[in-house]
């Protein structure tokens, strides 16, 4: 499978920022059998569609509504209007500060996907939930209740354990291996064999010198990175580690 690499910038971007790492992606050698995407915040989305044609581009946050009166949201239709073909949904940050609900990422994430664009859905369980070993059946119903009839051949797991996001620490390779089995187990009883197409990448602190140790591991399909993913070379370096995990 080829692997897939997402930089999720959350809500840092200028359009300087954007020139910025474009000048500095298009100087880096072109990288094969890894797909690259960025999710920039939304006012950036059509700076970096411009800035760099080549790389796929991708939303934060999406609405679970079509058109009409629903201030500040911003639909999948108009995502794909701007050249968009991902959409990440149910971010943990999402579903702290904003209260997203299992049900209303299944529906933002169906919504995506009856568009024709990749829902990627993020899926983790808190420290707390590690601490007292209720992990796998933490994030195995997680999964089951964020997804509602999304297409397979579409769809995208993140996995990101909440501890590990912007914290410096990275869930080990075997940690993460392990609980991307647990996913492919879940899906598989979701989509049957189906289910081989999902891709299931892994997101929480990836940095260049972490990627290749993840990308190693049969279960692991490529990354949902956050901070490494603001300076282009960083994110080349994992994206090329991704590269070479596909080989
Ligand atoms: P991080 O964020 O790489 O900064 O930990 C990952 C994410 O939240 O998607």
């Amino acid at each position: 499978m080829t692997g897939l690499v997402i930089a999720n910038w959350k809500m840092n971007a200028s359009s300087a920022a954007v020139k910025v790492f474009a000048d500095k992606w298009h100087g880096m050698p072109a990288l094969t059998g890894v797909e690259t995407v960025i999710c920039p915040p939304a006012p950036y989305l059509s700076a970096v569609a411009a800035a760099m044609p080549a790389m796929g581009l991708g939303a934060q946050d999406v609405s679970a509504h079509g058109v009409g009166a629903f201030t500040g949201e911003v639909s999948a239709e108009m995502l794909r209007d701007l050249g968009c073909q991902w959409a990440i949904v149910g971010h943990s940050e999402r579903r702290t500060y904003h209260g997203e609900s299992n049900q209303s990422v299944a529906a933002k994430a169906s919504a995506v996907a009856s568009l024709g664009l990749n829902p990627v859905v993020c899926v983790g369980e808190a420290l707390a939930d590690r601490d007292q070993g209720n992990h796998e059946q933490v994030v195995s119903e997680q999964l089951r209740a964020s997804l509602d009839a999304v297409d397979p051949e579409k769809l995208v797991v993140a996995y990101e354990p909440i501890w590990a996001i912007g914290t410096g620490v990275t869930a080990s390779a075997d940690q993460a291996n392990q609980m991307h089995g647990v996913i492919r187990a879940g899906l598989h009883d979701m989509y049957g064999r189906e289910s081989s197409q999902v891709r299931v990448i892994y997101g929480g602190s990836v940095k260049a010198d972490n990627a290749g140790e993840l990308f190693a591991c049969d279960e692991i399909d490529g990354a949902l990175v956050g901070g490494a993913s603001l300076e282009a070379e960083s994110f080349w370096k994992i994206a090329q580690a991704a590269s070479a995990g596909s080989q």
